[in-house]
């Protein structure tokens, strides 16, 4: 039930076109803006107007679309109706009709828009306000393609009354210099438009049923139809080629570029950031060119982000500084990076990598699973996985955590004050004591006691004098 109407809101979202121009053996609707499905944008914004219902028309690419319209945890309950063949707009949302309630207001979207903000379907659902026909318009330098706006004898001025939307390939020449276009989303009340749909018929230039001629209809039956008209043109873009894609993401990304620098984010370069998700950030955060976000990230006051990182699902704490190519993906798990830890380059710490203040980790360490206390280093060429890690251990170069046996993960325990040499293996389940040192080179399959120093490899013998073999004399 919608909140703030007082009619409940339906939603019925047009994805069965084709898309030939993607040229693509995915659906258009599942083509990814910002790294999400183009349809699913949609569903998001559907589901800000608290709508009751969301019907989703498909028809090519059925198969692969509805199982993502369907999957658990979706943003509003989908119901899909499939249209085949498709014979237009109006034979699309026709469809929709016996899965419609009669007391709402209907409100048509395509499945390859992404953009449309809420607040501007809230303000054409008040348009309409339960009882007129309500169109989404906008005045375009280029209107070739587009539906035009055709208003009163008079001329085209906002208050003249909308008579019709003339098709671009149906239209006059004088039909054709109107810039006022449909942007292919209407707010309707849903017994008007039902008892409109069964009377549109297929007698145009492209013969096909056309959702537009719902305007004349309702002019017919003395409906009033209102045009909101806005001037943001991202809102209303559809793809249709890889290259619109490509512009629609950049145009999207400086829009997002430039909502987190007027919060007071340093981006070194808007033209060079790219956020698929969300992103929270503090006061005084810089980002370096050619940063990836992904999913939800948050940075802590002062945050530095060196170029070339990419970073997903993971909070960093106050004045951490991730240096230049570091890869970070907590996927579901998360990471967490502590208050003033140093990190990289090229780090690479991934779910459940959970460090603490001042943890140092290095160019070339892989941090799995684990937890590092405060103050805790792991500086060069290494891996820790499964792994808990006291405060001011330091974890040499080359040194890894075997924490698999081919069939389990078991955990590496490394208190407090360790330090571990250079290319060690710690064989887990393994517990290196608080204070103790392992040599470099050691292979560790026993826990070692708090304070001792531990090595286990072969022991070095020295040969005095040893004269290496020469080469034989040449017969
Ligand atoms: C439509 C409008 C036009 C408007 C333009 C805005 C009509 C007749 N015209 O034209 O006034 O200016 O959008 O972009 O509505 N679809 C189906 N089934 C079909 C046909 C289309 O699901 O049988 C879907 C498409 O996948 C797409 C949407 O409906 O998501 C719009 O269809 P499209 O063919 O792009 O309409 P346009 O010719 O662009
Ligand atoms: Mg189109």
């Amino acid at each position: 039930m919608s909140l703030n109407t007082p009619f409940p809101i339906d939603v019925v979202v047009m994805a069965a076109g084709k898309g030939t121009r993607m040229k693509s053996r995915l659906p258009k609707v599942l083509q990814r803006l910002a790294g999400v499905p183009l349809v699913q944008h949609v569903i998001n914004t559907a589901a800000q107007l608290n709508a009751r219902s969301a019907v989703v028309i498909t028809g090519h690419g059925a198969e692969q679309v509805e199982p993502v319209l369907l999957a658990p945890g979706q943003a509003l309950a989908v119901q899909c109706v499939r249209q085949e063949p498709q014979l237009g707009t109006g034979h699309a949302v026709q469809q929709a009709v016996p899965a419609l309630a009669d007391d709402g207001v209907v409100v048509i979207l395509s499945g390859d828009v992404p953009l449309t903000q809420a607040d501007t379907l809230q303000a054409l659902i008040a348009q309409c306000g339960g009882d007129k026909l309500a169109l989404l318009t906008i005045d375009f330098a280029d209107p070739t393609g587009y539906g035009r706006i055709v208003r009163s004898a008079q001329g085209q001025g906002q208050s003249d009354a909308v008579q019709a939307i003339v098709e671009h390939k149906d239209a006059s020449d004088a039909q054709r210099q109107i810039s006022e276009v449909y942007s292919g989303i209407m707010a309707v009340p849903a017994q008007w438009l039902k008892r409109w749909l069964g009377r549109i018929d297929n007698q145009n230039a492209q013969g096909e049923y056309y959702l537009t001629d719902v305007v004349k209809l309702a002019v017919a039956d003395g409906v009033p139809v209102v045009a909101h008209k806005i001037d943001d043109a991202l809102q209303v873009a559809g793809i249709n080629s890889p290259v619109q894609l490509a512009e629609l993401e950049r145009a999207h990304q400086l829009r997002q570029a430039h909502r987190l620098m007027t919060q007071g984010v340093r981006l070194q370069d808007p033209a060079r950031f790219d956020l698929r998700g969300q992103l929270d950030c503090a006061q005084d955060v810089e980002i370096d060119v050619n940063c990836v976000f992904e999913g939800r990230v948050a940075l802590g006051e002062g945050v530095r982000i060196g170029a070339n990182c990419v970073i997903a699902n993971c909070t960093i704490a106050a004045g951490a500084v991730i240096h230049p190519f570091t890869h970070i993906d907590g996927e579901k798990l998360g990471v967490s990076v502590g208050e003033g830890a140093l990190i990289g380059p090229f780090a690479r710490l991934r779910p459940g990598a959970q460090l603490g203040a001042e943890v140092h980790i290095g160019n070339f360490v892989e941090v799995k699973n684990s937890t590092m206390a405060q103050g805790a280093k792991a500086n060069h060429l290494a891996y820790l996985g499964d792994a808990t890690v006291g405060e001011r251990v330091n974890y040499g170069a080359g040194s890894i955590t075997a924490n698999y046996d081919g069939a389990n993960k078991h955990r590496t325990v490394i208190e407090a004050d360790v330090h571990i040499g250079s290319n060690c293996v710690l064989v887990a389940p393994v517990t290196i004591g608080a204070g103790g040192t392992v040599g470099g080179g050691s292979t560790i399959t026993k826990s070692t006691e708090p304070g001792a120093l531990s090595v286990a490899r072969g022991k070095q013998i020295s040969i005095a004098n040893w004269a290496r073999p020469q080469k034989k004399p040449k017969p």
